[in-house]
């Protein structure tokens, strides 16, 4: 597997990058139709935005995107691998990539934003005031989630939107330290 800016990529391989964002995104309905060209297309025309492909065999089975806002902190956004080559080890290749691009551009964090829309975590469907940092901090897995992959590669958890996606549907925010200060 090669890991290559988006910069590289051909016209097919930004279109197969679209492909698996909507392969990927499927099971949340997000990302459907031309909204995942729309979004492909930011990371190349965006200044604030870059992107990572994982490329197998010169076909794209995954990509990692970086969202620069703050002076030290980059955002991911998103990680996708496309569910054929799932559970393989291309995210956590990805994420490795991010945070070492992340450091050489002088970021001492990466963060995200992973939301629970469809269940997954002990969160979905619940009512997390009057103390959502309470609910966060006993966050359990039900049928499994993006929140647990990032927290075994080292994030933790640093907030939540309540109800982002709906009531009982947040936003789970974690952050990893990818450089000295
Ligand atoms: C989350 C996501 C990016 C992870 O990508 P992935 O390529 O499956 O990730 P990895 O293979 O590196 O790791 C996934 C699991 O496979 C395991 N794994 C890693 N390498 C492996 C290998 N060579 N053989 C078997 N298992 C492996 C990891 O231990 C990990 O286990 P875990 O689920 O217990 O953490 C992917 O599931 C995805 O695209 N999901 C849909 C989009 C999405 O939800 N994105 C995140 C939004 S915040």
């Amino acid at each position: 597997m090669d890991i290559v800016d988006f910069a590289t990529l051909t016209d097919d391989q930004r279109a197969q990058a679209a492909g698996v964002m909507r392969a990927g995104f499927a099971p949340i309905g997000a990302y459907q139709g031309q909204a995942a060209e729309t979004e492909v297309t930011t990371f190349f025309e965006d200044p604030d935005r870059f992107a990572l492909a994982a490329l197998e065999d010169g076909a794209v089975v995954g990509f990692v995107g970086g969202v620069d806002g703050y002076p030290k902190a980059l955002e991911l956004h998103p990680l996708v691998v496309d569910p054929a080559h799932q559970g393989r080890g291309v995210g956590s290749a990805l994420l490795t990539a991010l945070e070492a691009r992340a450091a050489a551009m002088g970021k001492l964090t990466v963060y995200l934003g992973s939301d629970d829309e469809i269940g997954g975590t002990n969160l979905f469907g619940a009512e997390v005031y009057p103390d959502p940092l309470a609910a966060l901090a006993a966050i359990a897995p039900t049928s499994g989630h993006p929140f647990f992959f990032y927290r075994r590669h080292g994030y933790v958890a640093v907030g939540l939107i309540p109800d982002a996606n709906g009531y009982g549907k947040p936003d789970l925010l974690l952050a990893k330290r990818v450089a000295g200060p």
